[in-house]
């Protein structure tokens, strides 16, 4: 089966999510095609995988689709409901056609996770520095960061959604704490 092609996916989104999230989603799409170019990642999967990262967002019930594509979240880690997104657009991706790589890197575009691909890595910070995104303490930072030193962004990147969601008060993923200990650690031994 042939992937989507753009335009496909583009009205995949306008059925599926209000004309905010369509906009952040493109705003995701332009920073990840840019990084990709930079990072020598494929620049057509960054666009897929940005177009796709909160394709089931707006879902009215994440469990029902959960069970629907036969996922519980234990099956792919534990996690938080807030995340439960990013396991059903990254089932949704895989009924598409698309390959385990973006599959991947819509599975952990909320989180991050310990080991993170090129392409993980290039998703989860487009996601926290679309041009459309609400000002937060370490945006412009990230910003600075994301076509110079791809990992420095990265863990600014995690640190900052370690601070939203405990100052919001939020359950803590489990994956977001192993992403930075992997590229603090990453750091310590001089192998970046
Ligand atoms: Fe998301
Ligand atoms: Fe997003």
């Amino acid at each position: 089966m042939a992937a989507p092609s753009r335009e496909e996916l583009l009205s995949l989104l306008r059925e599926r999510l209000s004309p905010r999230r369509v906009l952040h989603t493109l705003g995701v799409e332009a920073v990840a095609v840019c990084m990709a170019a930079r990072w020598g990642a494929d620049t057509e999967a960054a666009s897929s995988a940005a177009l796709l990262h909160d394709m089931t967002k707006e879902a009215p019930d994440q469990l029902q689709l959960l069970r629907y594509y036969g996922i519980l979240p234990s099956e792919w880690g534990e996690t938080v409901p807030n995340v439960y997104h990013a396991l059903t657009g990254a089932a949704f991706a895989g009924e598409l056609g698309y390959d385990e790589e973006l599959v991947s890197a819509v599975r952990w575009h909320a989180t991050g996770r310990a080991g993170m691909t090129v392409l993980e890595k290039i998703l989860f910070i487009a996601d926290m520095a679309d041009p459309f995104r609400a000002a937060y303490p370490g945006l412009a930072d990230i910003r600075g960061l994301l076509y110079t030193d791809l990992d420095q962004a990265l863990a600014l990147g995690l640190r900052e959604t370690l601070r939203f969601v405990r100052e919001n008060g939020r359950p803590e993923d489990q994956f977001t704490g192993e992403a930075l200990y992997w590229i603090e650690r990453k750091w310590e031994n001089g192998n970046v």
